[in-house]
């Protein structure tokens, strides 16, 4: 296994990861992914941008097999995909100095326990001089761990972004191709991970705005030779308002739930509303991620259990809460077999956001005619709403 080279003194030594299909034990990876390292070698000094997840460290390892220095070893951020390999790294190259945000360096004791006096702190703004080449580092937290740094490189205008512009995308492409394919993978991992911090990255987007870049190096998926592919996702995705889209994640035990969503989804179909129904039985809840990045209403279709919301829609609400979505309003609709608190449950979740929540659609059993109707004045209601704000899609 050899490095590759994209630009004269930089080569890509990362690993890509096809068969990967879950990662944190929580998010599905249909795609796969890549964990990138870079080698940036100046006339002087060389550096290691991030390592590799240390199920790879054999293929780092020989990828290095010829680099017989590495002066620095820059660590954007401590999740272990890109640092888990570090102390193999340091053990090879004892001369290796880290560089580090000074958040990171405590991380970095605690997580991998890298020997303290092996790291040197950068500070917002400061650089390192390889001989021809400038790293300028510049701090970048909430992307989406406190401590994360990126890495400008002005000579060549390539920005390494760490996780931010990431994709979970295993290619053998070292640059984007396909932009539709590109487009959901990342966009899929904004929601799963960089949504909730979408307030801060709008800070981030601003102050990257300022900089030359030619080339776009992410931790995950392949590299952007067109920045503003990206970045202009980036903005519409953390800035633009709401699309004039309903998000119905529902799950049902003896269909009585489930007509209720369907009445509602060909309602809403009626009143030009956009919905998303996602069966919480079968669905990837990466796609129930994705639809949540620009909806304006989320109806949540659930039947009772024990009093409460079905598990299955339980965390689909304590998902979508988490994630922090631009939402705007919330419901709940369904069917319980003799009484039901899930209501009362879902509100209570929900607080954390700023949504308005409208009234529950909710019945006891088959729905009748006058659950129907009331579910048609649910429906009214939302496009009204979303009338109201003009959003569009
Ligand atoms: Fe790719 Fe937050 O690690």
């Amino acid at each position: 296994m050899q490095p590759l080279p994209i630009m004269d003194g930089i080569e890509f030594v990362g690993s890509v990861d096809w068969d990967r299909r879950l990662f944190d034990s929580l998010i599905p990876l249909p795609d796969g992914t890549s964990y990138n390292a870079y080698l940036v070698k100046g006339r002087d000094k060389v550096a290691l941008l991030d390592t590799v997840d240390p199920i790879f460290w054999d293929q780092l390892r020989e990828k290095l097999r010829d680099v017989p220095r590495i002066d620095y070893v820059v660590v954007h951020h401590v999740e272990q995909d890109h640092s888990g390999s570090l102390p193999l790294v340091l053990e090879k190259y004892p001369a290796a100095t880290v560089l580090t945000s000074a958040k990171a360096r405590g991380m970095l004791v605690d997580h991998l326990h890298v020997a303290e006096e092996r790291i040197r702190v950068m500070a917002d703004g400061e650089t390192i001089d390889l001989g021809g080449k400038t790293l300028r580092f510049l701090a970048m937290p909430w992307v989406h761990w406190p401590e994360t740094i990126v890495t400008y490189l002005p000579e060549d205008r390539v920005l390494f972004s760490c996780d931010l512009f990431g994709s979970h995308l295993a290619t053998t492409d070292m640059y984007v191709t396909d932009e539709g394919l590109v487009y959901e993978a990342a966009q899929r991992y904004y929601a799963e991970i960089m949504m909730p911090f979408r307030t801060v990255i709008k800070g981030h987007l601003e102050k990257l705005a300022k900089l030359d870049i030619a080339v776009i190096a992410p931790s995950h998926g392949p590299l952007y030779d067109r920045p503003a592919f990206i970045m202009d996702a980036y903005r519409d995705w953390v800035m633009a308002p709401p699309h004039n889209t309903v998000v119905l994640p529902f799950v049902s035990m003896h269909g009585s739930t489930e007509i209720m969503v369907r009445h509602l989804t060909d309602a809403l179909q009626r009143q030009e509303v956009r919905v998303k129904p996602f069966n919480l039985a079968v669905t990837d809840i990466g796609k129930l991620a994705i639809a949540l990045v620009d909806a304006a209403t989320l109806i949540l279709g659930t039947p009772t259990v024990h009093l409460g919301p079905h598990p299955a829609a339980y965390y689909a609400a304590k998902l979508a809460v988490a994630l922090k979505p631009k939402l705007l309003y919330a419901g709940l609709i369904g069917s319980y077999g003799w009484n039901s608190r899930a209501t009362e449950q879902v509100v209570e979740l929900c607080q954390g956001l700023k949504m308005e929540i409208l009234e529950p659609v909710i019945c006891r059993g088959l729905p009748l005619a006058e659950d129907l109707a009331a579910l048609d004045r649910l429906a009214s209601v939302i496009a009204g709403k979303h009338r109201v704000r003009q959003l569009t899609d």
